[in-house]
């Protein structure tokens, strides 16, 4: 037997104990004479005497150990001497004074420290991802995301839900990026696509009558990457039977809200219920549908006051429909010309043309970019509309109403994060619902889905799709936390009528919308109960309960910014011979 305990369990009841341990060598010191190893397993650390009068032959072998070495030691607890306890380490009162120390497998000196929490080139992390893994905060990272998925698993269950696997190989499934295809041998020509999530599946198992299904679900997405995106990832996806988009909601605000107490109890949640907002009313007050509502510093709509208000960048900026929005950077009113100049670098590749500022300093005197142009009212109620107080900075974007939400929401971001405005053991979760039904794309010049295909309008909005597609609302509802979108879902369509007239409206052809889903088309006709669903995205949820800022941290082998994986190397070429068998003819590698 290579292990009686584990190294994290031994306390100071155990003293005299015979014991038997394995694990990696975390820390070697030679005390003159007296060798001290601290050897880590999954389970903690623990240190290791090797004395040369108590066992000389122990304390030969552990001459010979370096960091990183798998050893089992068999030896007896005993106390620490007094002065010595270490208050930082779980089995700090505790001590093993080594009978026999056997090395199992020496190792090489490792390409980065392991026992210490430092920055390492995450190219080398991900190379050597075995040695990244065996950190205190990865390992911690992979118990807390196997803890939140067994509490989901175990809410789940106790809820009527069944977890049902579906298929990786299938058809295309869209979800707003690119396909995985995989070529079939079997039939040449052919491929299946990777699923960007199980959505049709899970409909057709409530076709089925299973009602309430769940599955910790692996989604393929060919898209850009980002921090909060892989290449794969894994979701709870989630789909119910005879439900309004209330009862989904109710269910995910309650698994969450349990999770959290119970797998993060370090962590607040802000506000139960979760706060609520329209897709409109985020837009307005954060310039973004994932806004983070961990503090204020809102948007604050003043189109009305730059109108005619004899500032040529604010009258032209709305001259075209366009808008103008400002926020109040509190107690920021020093910021110089300079530093001001770098907010407006960091908004320029959101389309922002301009930053004017206001800045009302502790003595009550203005410093601004545009302040002589506006008559004195005018500047009071501009004041006004941003709550502003002496101390405190204005900061204005006149534009297109994508453009100013979009440059304004990151700024409100980025200072919120830079003021340290972001309590990170805060989560605000919170729901935006009543989202457009459809978006016009500029570029393809027609509606896309703000969703997916199968979302469901607003039942009072059906009739909008002939006659203002942009103004119906969708059933859709969206998951947000902190900064980032945690999840998304919807009611969806169960009637073939309306399923068509959505294609139709999206620009599918109807011969490619029976090519692609003829089955869903099909199925809808034999019984569709109505039903909905969501897919909270595990990944970025641990991120966020991880308190990490990149995805890669709470995945055990993750893809890179170039979606490889640089450990094994992959994607790789083919054998000629399997290319052959699968009727493929590369011609352009590399
Ligand atoms: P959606 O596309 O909104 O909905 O995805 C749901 C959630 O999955 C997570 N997510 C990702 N996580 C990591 N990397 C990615 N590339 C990535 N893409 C998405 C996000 C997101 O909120 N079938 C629908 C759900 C439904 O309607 O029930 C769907 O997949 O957290
Ligand atoms: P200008 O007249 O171009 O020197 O601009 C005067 C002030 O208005 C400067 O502070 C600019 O940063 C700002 N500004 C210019 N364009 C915009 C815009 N579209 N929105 C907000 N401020 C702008």
């Amino acid at each position: 037997m290579y292990k009686t305990h584990t190294c994290g369990e031994l306390r100071a009841a155990h003293e005299g104990t015979e014991v038997s341990l394995a694990g990696w060598v975390h820390r070697r010191r030679d005390h003159g004479g007296v060798i001290f190893l601290d050897l880590r397993d999954r389970w903690g650390i623990v240190q290791i005497t090797a004395h040369p009068d108590v066992e000389p032959e122990a304390h030969a072998a552990a001459i010979d150990v370096r960091n990183e070495f798998v050893l089992q030691v068999r030896g007896v607890v005993r106390r620490r001497p007094a002065g010595m306890e270490n208050p930082g380490l779980a089995t700090g009162e505790i001590e093993i004074e080594a009978r026999e120390v056997r090395i199992l497998n020496p190792a090489r000196t490792p390409p980065f420290v392991i026992n210490e929490d430092k920055p390492v080139d995450e190219s080398v992390r991900l190379k050597y991802r075995y040695l990244d893994l065996r950190t205190e905060r990865m390992a911690r990272n992979l118990v807390l995301r196997h803890r939140v998925v067994k509490f989901i698993r175990d809410y789940m269950d106790a809820h009527g839900f069944i977890e049902v696997e579906t298929p990786i190989l299938f058809k295309t499934t869209p979800e707003g990026a690119r396909d995985y295809l995989v070529p079939s041998r079997i039939h040449p020509g052919k491929f299946y696509a990777l699923p960007q999530s199980p959505q049709q599946l899970k409909q057709l198992l409530m076709v089925a009558g299973i009602e309430r299904y769940f599955q910790i679900a692996r989604c393929f997405r060919d898209e850009d990457q980002r921090g909060d995106r892989q290449p794969e990832f894994t979701q709870l996806d989630v789909e119910m039977s005879f439900v309004e988009r209330e009862d989904v909601m109710a269910l995910a605000e309650d698994l969450f809200t349990r999770l959290v107490a119970e797998v993060v109890p370090a962590k607040r949640l802000q506000a139960s219920p979760w706060p609520r907002l329209t897709y409109a009313e985020a837009m307005a007050r954060f310039g973004k549908d994932n806004p983070d509502l961990r503090f204020a510093m809102e948007l604050k709509d003043v189109t009305d006051l730059a109108q005619g208000s004899g500032f040529k960048v604010f009258e032209e900026g709305v001259a075209h429909g366009g808008h103008v929005r400002g926020l109040n950077v509190k107690g920021q009113a020093e910021w110089s010309r300079k530093q001001i100049d770098e907010l407006l670098e960091f908004i320029r590749p959101y389309g922002a043309k301009g930053l004017a500022y206001l800045a009302l300093t502790s003595s009550g005197e203005v410093r601004s970019s545009f302040a002589k142009f506006l008559a004195a009212d005018r500047l009071q109620a501009l004041q006004a509309r941003l709550e502003a107080q002496p101390g405190d900075l204005l900061l204005f974007v006149a534009d297109k109403p994508s453009v100013v939400f979009e440059s304004l929401g990151r700024l409100r971001v980025h200072l919120g994060e830079r003021l340290g405005l972001c309590d990170p053991n805060l989560l605000a979760f919170c729901w935006i619902v009543d989202f457009p039904f459809v978006v016009w794309s500029e570029a393809e010049k027609r509606w896309d889905p703000s969703h997916h295909l199968f979302t469901s309008p607003a039942l009072e909005d059906i009739p909008l799709l002939d006659s203002a597609p942009g103004q119906a609302r969708g059933q859709q509802y969206d998951m947000v936390l902190n900064n980032y979108e945690v999840g998304g879902g919807s009611i969806r369509i169960h009637d073939r009528a309306l399923q068509e007239k959505v294609f139709q409206l999206i620009g599918l052809d109807p011969r490619v919308a029976r090519e692609r889903f003829g089955h869903m088309l099909e199925a809808f006709e034999y019984g569709t109960p109505p039903h909905g669903g969501i897919a909270p995205g595990i990944d970025r949820l641990c991120m966020v309960l991880a308190g990490e800022e990149n995805i890669r941290e709470v995945i055990a082998f993750p893809k890179n910014q170039q979606a490889a994986d640089v450990m094994a190397g992959a994607p790789s070429t083919a054998d000629p011979q399997q290319l052959q068998e699968l009727s493929i003819r590369v011609v352009a590698a590399e």
